[in-house]
């Protein structure tokens, strides 16, 4: 009988875990539990459960009887999904609610390299009221301002992008501690982020290509923060401003913080460690972590995955059954890759800049060699329509980075509707503006 895998989650990245997941050659029926429906892991599932309650999740694992659950998403996992699962005897890709605190609560990541004194953070202190605030941003502007609780990316202020004087600083600092109760206030750090994503079995961590991905909603990195416009990788698995040693610095800190865990936990972590990093002139610091892929760079490392896909969850979920991932080959393409997102004209935009929309229809012309994800869209007779959130991600793939910018680029320009995209990200000028950047910061 075939493997029965429930997977939870219903953006572009669970659309490419289903992709990934269809593709392996054990052939699993997918059964998917999803919040909003999205057609294209809809197209790939044997059943698909549409409902907004994470309890709802478990009557339906047990009642489709899975032998293997992924979690996409974040939320899930701060509600204790994998916790629940594990209970009922079903293997999870995802870690606990203890353990997902490294993402659920910034300051938990911050406090643990510390005490287990593992490099990568910038100086920080966590607050939980609003008194000694005045007195270390003074000390240490400029400075970041972040909400210790979850925020699907658009929570965090930069001190001189997202506010300049004081005034601003104490409003925002009194706001997020009246939502998060607490927050980290850390030093602004100068440089270029890269998101690295790895496999992890509660002992092995297998890292997948380094990604940069773009979370500013405009051309240029102009505008707000969003969930994320698009990424890329290099096909020789690097990025063309990081070296090799600077990504073993990256895995190394990704290595050390999961041994961290365990010793504080007790629990192994079995999911997907994601760490978000910036390339200094001082070596590579962590920004935060992810107790899971990232939302579109699981597009770009699992279109490039040789190996096959279940067989990696499998060993993810319960290595004691069927061996750990250091038994296990695991090969990417040597292939560049580029997602964009397309986006509704209006998304991430403040207010004053709206512009009025006469339908929010979205047709998908010819995408050429790009790939398609479903994002948030919602399809009934008329045809697809378009949400408040991001609409649909493409993938080019190609030797080059810029042959598969432009097979991304084409694919997006042939997405019809009320719609936006960058055009810049994966291009050489975007990419060149990039290692010049890190290259005046290191001769600094
Ligand atoms: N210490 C820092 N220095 C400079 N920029 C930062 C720092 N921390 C976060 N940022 C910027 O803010 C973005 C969001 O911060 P992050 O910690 O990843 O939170 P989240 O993804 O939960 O919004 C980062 O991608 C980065 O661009
Ligand atoms: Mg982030």
């Amino acid at each position: 009988m075939n493997a029965k895998v429930l997977l939870v989650g219903s953006g572009a990245r669970e659309h490419a875990l289903a992709a990934a997941l269809a593709r392996s050659k054990s052939r699993p029926s997918i059964f998917a539990w999803m919040k909003q429906r999205n057609p294209g892991i809809a197209a790939l599932a044997d059943e698909v459960r549409v409902n907004d309650n994470y309890h709802d999740v478990i009557g339906f694992a047990r009642d489709c009887e899975v032998g293997l659950a992924i979690i996409g998403p974040e939320g899930p996992l701060r509600y204790g999904l994998a916790d629940a699962l594990t209970m009922l005897g079903i293997p999870t890709v995802g870690p606990t609610q203890r353990l997902a605190l490294i993402e659920t609560e910034k300051s938990y990541a911050r406090i643990l390299l510390e005490r287990y004194r593992i490099s990568g953070n910038p100086k920080f202190m966590v607050f939980t009221t609003i008194s000694g605030v005045r007195k270390y941003i003074e000390e240490n502007e400029p400075v970041v301002l972040k909400p210790n609780g979850l925020t699907g990316g658009k929570g965090v202020v930069v001190q001189g992008e997202h506010f300049s004087s004081m005034t601003e600083a104490l409003a925002i600092c009194r706001q997020i501690l009246i939502k998060h109760q607490a927050m980290v206030i850390e030093e602004k750090l100068q440089g270029e982020e890269f998101s690295l994503q790895c496999f992890c079995d509660g002992t092995t961590i297998i890292p997948c290509p380094p990604v940069q991905d773009h979370k500013r909603r405009l051309v240029g990195d102009h505008g707000l923060n969003t969930g994320s416009m698009g990424s890329y990788t290099s096909a020789n698995h690097l990025l063309p401003f990081l070296k090799y040693r600077e990504l073993q610095q990256a895995t190394d800190i990704v290595r050390r913080t999961i041994q961290a865990l365990q010793l504080e936990t007790g629990e192994p972590y079995r999911g997907i460690i994601y760490g978000g990093f910036m390339l200094t002139a001082q070596g590579v610091k962590l920004i935060e972590f992810n107790a899971r892929f990232g939302d579109p760079e699981a597009i770009n490392v699992l279109a490039l995955l040789r190996t096959d896909f279940l067989d990696i969850c499998r060993r993810i979920a319960c290595r004691e059954k069927y061996g750990g991932l250091n038994q296990l080959d695991i090969r990417f393409r040597g292939l560049a890759t580029v997602v964009k997102y397309v986006v509704p004209v209006n998304y991430g935009l403040p207010k004053e800049q709206w512009v009025a929309t006469v339908s929010d229809l979205l047709q998908i012309g010819d995408l050429g060699k790009a790939a398609l994800y479903y994002s948030s869209v919602h399809s009934d007779q008329a045809g697809l329509h378009l949400t408040k959130s991001r609409a649909v991600a493409v993938l080019g793939m190609a030797p080059e980075l810029s042959e598969a910018e432009g097979i991304a680029e084409r694919a997006a320009c042939a997405i019809i509707g009320a719609v936006d995209h960058r055009s810049d990200i994966g291009t050489a000028e975007l990419i060149a503006r990039r290692v010049q950047h890190m290259k005046e910061l290191r001769r600094q």
